[in-house]
């Protein structure tokens, strides 16, 4: 399987072939002894995502997070942390990753999931892999990120993906209800628990899932009893998938 990543790579498959790749429920499945990081890339370019390209542009534009310089004229991206400066396959979660949180809820049958600060919606890719029926929407600030995942989503005719412009930190941002969240270290602990408060209110008496990844989320998550673990082994990593009601 590993090396199939590597040939597809190499050979451009035609639009028509990803399609058809992606109806495969367990293609972004690691492969045993394959590094999560290298298949990730493969995938990227697989798929036919320009990230780097992308990532470059905003570079030349926009200060990086790594920049305490005052005198640089370049200003942060709309005043946010978008971690302009950061590899791509950092800033990203690793589709092998997300094909394992989603395996954890497949029980649940999810029908709606929902990236809060969705970079390119890989989220989305996943999910339409795994749960053709289900609808994705990725909520994301870079205007150039979220064209270049709908890019990609109308290429590959994911009607059932979306990817929005919003910024999160706004009060008059709130999420919709949705079967599952994702949360990749997308802001700063006042922004995470703002939207750690909107879940629980739009979400009442309804149950829902999210997953959180990152350092920043786990301490915060302790101040939120009603967010159950539903993975005790997932203690001391730094993800963790949480259950409302
Ligand atoms: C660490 S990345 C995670 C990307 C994706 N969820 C994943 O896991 O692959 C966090 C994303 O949140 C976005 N972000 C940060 N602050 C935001 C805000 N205030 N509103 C919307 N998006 C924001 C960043 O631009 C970045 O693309």
């Amino acid at each position: 399987m590993r090396g199939d990543y590597e040939e597809l790579a190499k050979h451009r498959p035609s639009q028509n072939q990803i399609i058809q790749l992606l109806k495969q429920p367990d293609f972004f499945r690691l492969p045993r002894g394959a590094s999560s990081r290298n298949q990730s890339k493969r995938l990227d370019k697989i798929l036919g995502f320009k990230i780097s390209k992308v990532e470059q542009k905003l570079l030349k534009k926009y200060k990086a997070y790594y920049s305490f310089d005052q005198s640089c004229r370049k200003q942060k991206y709309q005043g946010c942390e978008t971690w302009i400066g950061l590899h791509p396959q950092v800033l990203q979660t690793p589709y092998n990753e997300i094909f394992d949180f989603f395996e954890i809820l497949r029980v649940h049958n999810p029908k709606s999931i929902v990236d809060i600060g969705a970079g390119y919606g890989r989220v989305g890719l996943v999910m339409a892999s795994m749960f053709p029926e289900a609808t994705f929407s990725g909520y994301e600030i870079v205007e150039k990120r979220l064209e270049e995942g709908n890019r990609i989503f109308e290429r590959l005719e994911l009607e059932q993906c979306q990817m929005h412009y919003a910024d999160l930190s706004k009060e008059s941002f709130t999420p919709p209800q949705a079967d599952v969240y994702f949360i990749y270290d997308f802001s700063d602990p006042l922004d995470i628990r703002k939207i750690l408060r909107q879940l629980r209110s739009v979400n009442e008496n309804r149950k829902a899932f999210v997953i959180a990844k990152g350092e920043f989320i786990q301490p915060i998550l302790k101040k939120y009893p009603e967010f159950k673990s539903i993975v005790p082994l997932a203690k001391g990593k730094s993800w963790d998938i949480l259950q409302l009601n």
